[in-house]
């Protein structure tokens, strides 16, 4: 019996995630597919820090390597930075294979071409793991887009910001040492710099907004704010008055175009998002039929991550990608607006 045969770029917090998550429900996946699903290369950067358990899979540097083999059904992304991720993924789905990725930088930037050129080639394109971590938040708005019309996309994206503002309050620790626990615990991007002031967000509610809005945020009126200028004294000031800091990412139509806005905000008791504490993602959606929709679960980490990659695994060969998707987006330029609100 043939198996799905897949090539893992990737082998850090999210592809030992996946390769694991692989090897202990071999018999849930199998009992899907009915076949083996098998990791048979895997792409790094620097080979020998890395060993496989399994000596039948191919470790290596070299992207061309995977592409050539005989037999390749998927390749999930799970590499760092626009490139060369995009590319890899670009010559995939050009052999004709499925891709899946948790690459939010690349997919904000290049989502919409891929998610054209996979239609094109009759593949499936997978990219729940780049919002929310395990939530399933892309199959949730994907099921919303049949009738619904969604107005607004509220939430808290980045996991890291919020372990270290909750770090901050509930544990007193120091900004650097709660960082340095999100990055021990693989919830921080390679470059810690994209979560903690905001970019990491912004790439989501890029990600967000194409799927919803079929356009990339306007960039004149688009905010980007981190958390680095909070301090631990106007931490302890807002807990006094019964508030808390919460880094907030929203995505809303203003006339015809899109408004997103991403920085930390003061809540109050009563706000949705006062009690999503650590490395917790919230999303709050507003549809014209259903009404309001809240989300919330671990928005990082290693197996929920793998998760959402194993969830678009299972939806392999379905080519039903929204055709929403702007293309020709270029970068962004983005805004500062220094202004705490108490919602
Ligand atoms: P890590 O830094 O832990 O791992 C990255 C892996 O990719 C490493 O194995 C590295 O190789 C390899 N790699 C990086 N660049 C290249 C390259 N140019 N060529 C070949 N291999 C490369 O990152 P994460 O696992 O945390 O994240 C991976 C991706 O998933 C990122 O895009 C991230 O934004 C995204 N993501 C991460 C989440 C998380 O919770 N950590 C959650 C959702 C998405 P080597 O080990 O040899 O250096
Ligand atoms: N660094 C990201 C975060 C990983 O902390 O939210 C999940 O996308």
């Amino acid at each position: 019996m043939s198996a799905l045969t897949i090539g893992l770029l990737g082998f850090g917090t999210v592809g030992k995630g996946v390769y694991e998550t692989i090897s202990k429900h071999q018999g849930r996946l199998q009992a899907i597919f009915g076949k083996e699903v098998k990791v048979s290369a895997i792409l790094v950067k620097n080979v020998s820090k890395h060993s496989v358990p399994d000596d039948d899979v191919l470790l290596t540097d070299d992207f061309q390597e995977i592409i050539e083999l005989p037999k390749l059904d998927v390749v999930i992304d799970a590499i760092v930075g626009r490139e060369p991720g995009y590319t890899y993924l670009r010559q995939a789905i050009l052999r004709g294979c499925h891709v899946i990725t948790a690459n939010k930088e690349m997919f904000a930037f290049h989502g919409s071409e891929l998610a054209r050129l996979a239609k094109e080639h009759n593949v499936s394109l997978g990219f729940e793991a780049t919002v929310g971590g395990g939530i399933p938040i892309i199959q949730t708005i994907k099921q919303l887009l049949n009738a619904n019309k969604i107005e607004r996309i509220e939430g808290i994206l980045n996991g890291t910001s919020n372990f270290i503002l909750t770090s901050m309050r509930e544990e007193n620790l120091s900004f650097e040492e709660a960082l340095k626990i999100a990055q021990e615990k693989g919830y921080a991007e390679a470059d810690p710099k994209n979560d903690i002031e905001g970019y990491d967000a912004f790439f989501k509610a890029v990600v967000l907004s194409e799927l919803v809005f079929g356009k990339a945020p306007a960039q004149e009126t688009s905010v980007r704010e981190g958390i680095t200028d909070i301090t631990i004294e106007q931490i302890r000031m807002a807990d006094s008055l019964g508030l808390k800091f919460k880094h907030v990412a929203s995505i809303e139509r203003e006339k015809d175009a899109i408004r997103c806005t991403v920085k930390p905000v003061l809540t109050a008791e009563a706000h949705p998002l006062y009690r999503v504490e650590g490395v917790q993602n919230a999303v709050s959606i507003d549809a014209d039929i259903v009404g309001n929709i809240s989300l919330q679960g671990p928005g990082a980490g290693m197996f929920p991550t793998a998760s959402a990659i194993i969830e678009d695994l299972i939806h392999v060969g379905r080519t039903d990608i929204p055709s929403v998707f702007e293309e020709g987006k270029s970068e962004w330029t983005v805004l500062d607006e220094p202004v705490w609100i108490i919602w």
